[in-house]
């Protein structure tokens, strides 16, 4: 079976990291942690204090949260889960008027006090977010609703259409805030921004007007996958996934089989320019668990060829012959460990200490 280890020293470094980064710029620090499922179990063996503040995607997971963490926000509330939300979130964001409408009727249902929502922008991503222009009439609207109380603005860059923050669409944004404030007649006291992608650019200086970051893949991965670089003050090592070998033959490659070539497993045409004898393993484990694209050797002379859904093939011809039975390492990036939380055929190890 596939085992995810999960370097926990890894991470609470990262962490300090992250939250030290946040802090010197005065923004609050949101952690995402869906990659993870949010699991109460490794937040509470995490044990960080920038873990307090959890935000989630999924109203399951923020619903058995630990105790430690102390605001609880959903980034996608939606109308059939309501009633859950405002039972179990301290805070939202939202992007329609239905949904506050939604759950603020569940918030006052459960005689809890107002859910405090705030309100995504489209910024340039062309995903969840209100366009500008609508957002005074969305914002004043959602001021006169009862069971929320509107606090601030969300931005979201990096996800959808990979579009990367600039000084010039930053400010953009911080003028926007302005100017809505202006229109509706709402406070809105901040403005967050998120994820990962905004990590270089709140390096180098942001307007007054951000008061939080949002971010998972920093933290997590030490990546930037919007830009495609590390984060040199991260690191990247906090998951690796090992595949058990199930065969190690010489095999031909790069001679056209007799009949026709046809499509692989997922309907694409496969090409190959290696020729000859090519050292092969086969591993126990394909795309269903983790993507190719997020697997990286940990035996730098070895690379990966393909996958099928359930089996990942390695040339390692330039190395080491792979004992059948063992299991090869690879370090995981972020769609390796998200498919991997949601497979059954998979084995979690937490790492406390590195022996290396
Ligand atoms: C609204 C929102 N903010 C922040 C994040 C975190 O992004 P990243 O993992 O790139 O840091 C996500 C990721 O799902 C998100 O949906």
């Amino acid at each position: 079976m596939a085992e995810l280890l999960f370097h926990v020293g890894k991470l609470r470094k990262n962490l300090d990291t992250v939250q030290a980064f946040a802090k010197a710029r005065n923004l609050d620090l949101l952690l995402v942690t869906k990659v993870i499922q949010s699991r109460p179990d490794l937040l509470t063996l995490i044990n960080h204090s920038a873990l307090s503040r959890i935000a989630d995607l999924h109203a399951v997971n923020l619903a058995r949260l630990p105790q430690a963490v102390t605001e609880r926000v959903h980034l996608r509330p939606k109308v059939s889960n309501a009633l859950e939300t405002a039972r179990h979130c301290d805070r939202v964001f939202l992007s329609d008027t239905r949904v506050a409408e939604a759950l603020g009727q569940a918030r006052e249902s459960l005689s809890l006090p107002a859910l405090r929502v705030s309100v995504m922008v489209e910024a340039g991503d062309l995903r969840d977010g209100v366009p500008w222009d609508d957002l005074p009439t969305v914002v004043k609207h959602l001021a006169s609703l009862k069971g929320i109380a509107v606090e601030g603005l969300g931005a979201n860059l990096g996800c959808l259409s990979g579009i990367i923050p600039t000084s010039e669409s930053m400010e953009r944004c911080a003028a926007g805030l302005r100017r809505v404030r202006k229109l509706s007649g709402v406070q809105l006291p901040g403005l967050s921004v998120g994820g990962t992608v905004y990590w270089e650019n709140l390096r180098q200086g942001f307007p007054t007007e951000f008061t939080e970051f949002r971010l998972g893949e920093a933290a997590f991965f030490g990546f930037n996958t919007s830009k495609g670089v590390p984060i040199m003050e991260l690191d990247e090592g906090v998951f690796t996934l090992d595949l058990e070998v199930l065969e190690v033959w010489k095999k031909t490659v790069g001679e056209i089989a007799p009949g026709e070539v046809g499509l692989n497993a997922f309907g694409q045409r496969m090409h190959s320019t290696l020729t000859g004898l090519r050292q092969r393993a086969v591993l126990d484990g394909g795309e269903n668990l983790a993507p190719m694209s997020a697997l990286r050797p940990m035996d730098a002379k070895s690379f990966l060829v393909g996958q099928t859904h359930e089996y990942t093939v390695l040339d390692c011809t330039d190395a080491a012959v792979p004992a059948v039975g063992g299991r090869l390492s690879f370090q995981a990036g972020y769609e390796a460990v998200a498919r991997s939380f949601l497979s059954p055929f998979l084995q979690l190890r937490v790492i406390e200490q590195e022996t290396i």
